[in-house]
């Protein structure tokens, strides 16, 4: 199988999901979309981390922003888990969980990586934007529990690349300065960034973050 590249279109799939049999791309309409893979339910980090993932659903959301999570476990267990980390959480996981138990999406999307694990899924990580072409990949070992911070910070970069034409710097946070993408020029930035533009070089052109009045996170 052809291994996915950014700027691929996703994969389209059918899937048995705890919402339901969904089609990818259907289910995700006009929204962004993030796809991440667990290696198995009812295990340590991966609990943690859908425990974190239903706490930052809202982040999520206000980005326009859906999340469907998969492993190979039947949808049985995926039940069970789900109850027990909502619990252990106090949260409402609303998001799906994929049952890939023909391991069909997994291998279509480069999930299960057989010298790191025989038959279970790495931790992958796919955002996917509104055209379905894959803007970003991660895949972490099984051992190490993902920071969404990050993907979040990723997924805030993306979109003020798409919507702002602005590109962000080496560790930036929401707040830090912006840097103007290359093939803005001059002339286009003194009216896309009234706030100003500070030039570093010719080649590194950064200006301030502004925010909506009401809001911190949302930058579109
Ligand atoms: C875990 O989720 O805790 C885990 C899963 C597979 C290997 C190591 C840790």
């Amino acid at each position: 199988m052809k291994a996915i590249r950014l700027g691929d279109t996703a994969p389209d799939f059918k899937a048995k999901t705890t919402i339901g049999e969904i089609y990818f791309h259907e289910w995700l309409e006009d929204s962004w979309g993030i796809l991440l893979s667990h290696p198995a339910d009812f295990a340590p980090v991966c609990t943690t981390e859908l425990g974190i993932l239903a706490d930052y659903e809202i982040e999520f959301t206000s980005r326009n922003t859906r999340v469907i999570v998969l492993s190979i476990d039947s949808l049985e267990t995926h039940e069970k888990w789900i109850a027990d980390i909502n619990n252990l959480y106090n949260v409402e996981i609303e998001f799906p969980i994929i049952a890939d138990e023909d391991q069909l999406i997994s291998r279509l999307y480069g999930m299960i990586q057989t010298n790191e694990y025989e038959s279970a899924t790495v931790r992958s990580v796919f955002i996917i934007d509104p055209n379905k072409k894959v803007r970003l990949m991660l895949t972490y070992p099984a051992s190490t529990g993902r920071n969404f911070y990050e993907i979040i910070r990723v997924l805030d970069s993306l979109q003020l690349t798409e919507y702002k034409h602005l590109a962000t710097p080496a560790n930036w946070e929401l707040g830090d300065d912006l840097v103007i993408l290359p093939n803005v020029s001059n002339a286009e930035a003194k009216t896309l960034f009234p706030e100003g533009i500070r030039e570093i070089k010719p080649y590194l052109r950064m200006t301030p973050q502004v925010f909506k009045e009401d809001s911190l996170t949302e930058l579109i």
